[in-house]
């Protein structure tokens, strides 16, 4: 199963269960949001779980693409993204977590013909914050899923302040062979889908609240399933990232963890300028440079003579379409490339800098943060210009 395939089972899915379908919004959050990025497929409803009445009713869904900053340095492994989509569902006081899992558990066995015996759920075991969450453990020990009892992974929040709740995840096997242990105990356990009852809001002093009303939001993430379903051992290897396997191994000779990363940055990178981001020293255009550098920084680990302008326009444009973002491809473009010669003069500066006799020995971490610093040279490139 592709991942449109994917999206219009789950998007159909739940339209038969009275969902209206919303438009995902951008990755920026509107003004005033203290978040960067939209980083999960609820941030755009935030005001709706807070209590106020959505024009298309109470039950929704949608795709939501989203941007994750803090699994940054986890990118590269076999269920990490750094721009990722999540297919989303909500519960504006209607109906209760449990029905959510009922259908949740529907879909995923009889809709996309996962096997039972493949999944593990999690649920809210309670402490001081909510009680233990029993309706959900009925419904699943009545399915015959195997329940862990958590209560830390069992709670969600978008941030220090707003809508959080317990929740009850849902994982698939992904190793070899019959499952075993627990999804806290062994990370084979891939956490698919939440689904998340927004019962309180947590306030600037840090106290919680209680919510008008009881909400059920609920992420399952596009490219995971996808890879899962697909029998692909890494998000990198389903379908979505079909041409940039194609394409980019040809290109730059690459190991696998690198063109992990290489892949994921830049298609980050093209969906974040389609959104109207330009690189910049601070904020969103902070993120957006990082992730050119560091593609760059990898690249030019083995032959400084790359650069983002052998990018095939084909894979831009395939990004920016499947974002439904109509930037000209060649425009991204020549954003990249001009953030790459601004790296490349400040690494011109960078073996200036380094030539100095200050930092012809070992260097101090306080040296390597006044380069930082002072220089913008980040450690790694230091490390890879004092090898030069
Ligand atoms: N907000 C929850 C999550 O991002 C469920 O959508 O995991």
């Amino acid at each position: 199963m592709n991942t449109e395939h994917l999206i219009s089972t789950f998007v159909e899915y739940f339209e038969e269960r009275g969902h209206r379908r919303i438009l995902g919004s951008t990755l920026l959050p509107p003004p005033g949001d203290p978040v960067l990025f939209t980083t999960s497929g609820m941030h755009p409803l935030t005001p709706y779980l807070e209590g106020r009445p959505h024009p298309l009713g109470s039950r929704l869904v949608d795709v939501q693409r989203c941007l994750r900053t803090t699994d940054l340095e986890e990118v590269g492994d076999a269920t990490h993204l750094t721009v990722f989509e999540m297919l989303g569902t909500w519960s504006l006081g209607d109906y209760d977590g449990p029905l959510s899992l009922d259908w949740g558990y529907g879909l995923l066995t009889e809709g996309l013909g996962v096997d039972p015996g493949l999944l593990y759920a999690t649920v809210h075991g309670g402490d001081n914050r909510t009680d233990q969450d029993t309706a959900s453990l009925r419904l699943w020990q009545d399915k015959g899923v195997p329940v862990e009892l958590t209560a830390e992974d069992n709670w969600w929040s978008n941030g220090p302040v707003g809508p959080c709740g317990p929740d009850s995840e849902i994982f698939l096997w992904s190793g070899e062979g019959p499952p075993r242990s627990t999804p806290t105990r062994d990370d084979r356990w891939v956490e698919v889908w939440n689904h998340v009852t927004m019962s309180h809001r947590r306030l600037d002093d840090g106290s919680l609240v209680p919510l008008p009303r009881r909400n059920v939001d609920t992420g399952l993430g596009l490219e995971r399933l996808a890879s899962l379903l697909q029998g692909k051992p890494s998000v990198f290897e389903c379908d979505v990232f079909d041409p940039w396997r194609r394409l980019v191994p040809p290109l730059w000779h690459l190991d696998e963890s690198s063109l992990h990363i290489v892949c994921d940055h830049l298609r980050s990178a093209v969906v974040v300028l389609g959104d109207g981001v330009r690189p910049a020293g601070t904020g969103r255009g902070y993120v957006l440079r990082r992730l050119v550098r560091r593609v760059l920084t990898l690249l030019w680990r083995d032959d400084p003579s790359r650069g983002v302008g052998d990018l095939p326009q084909e894979l831009v444009r395939h990004t920016l379409d499947h974002f439904r973002q109509d930037m000209p491809p060649g425009d991204v473009l020549v954003h990249l490339i001009e953030e790459e010669q601004r790296f490349r003069r400040l690494l011109e500066r960078g073996r200036q800098v380094l030539a100095r006799p200050r930092f012809r020995g070992l260097l101090t971490e306080e040296d390597l943060h006044y380069l930082h610093d002072t220089h913008g040279l980040p450690r790694d490139l230091v490390t890879t210009l004092r090898q030069e």
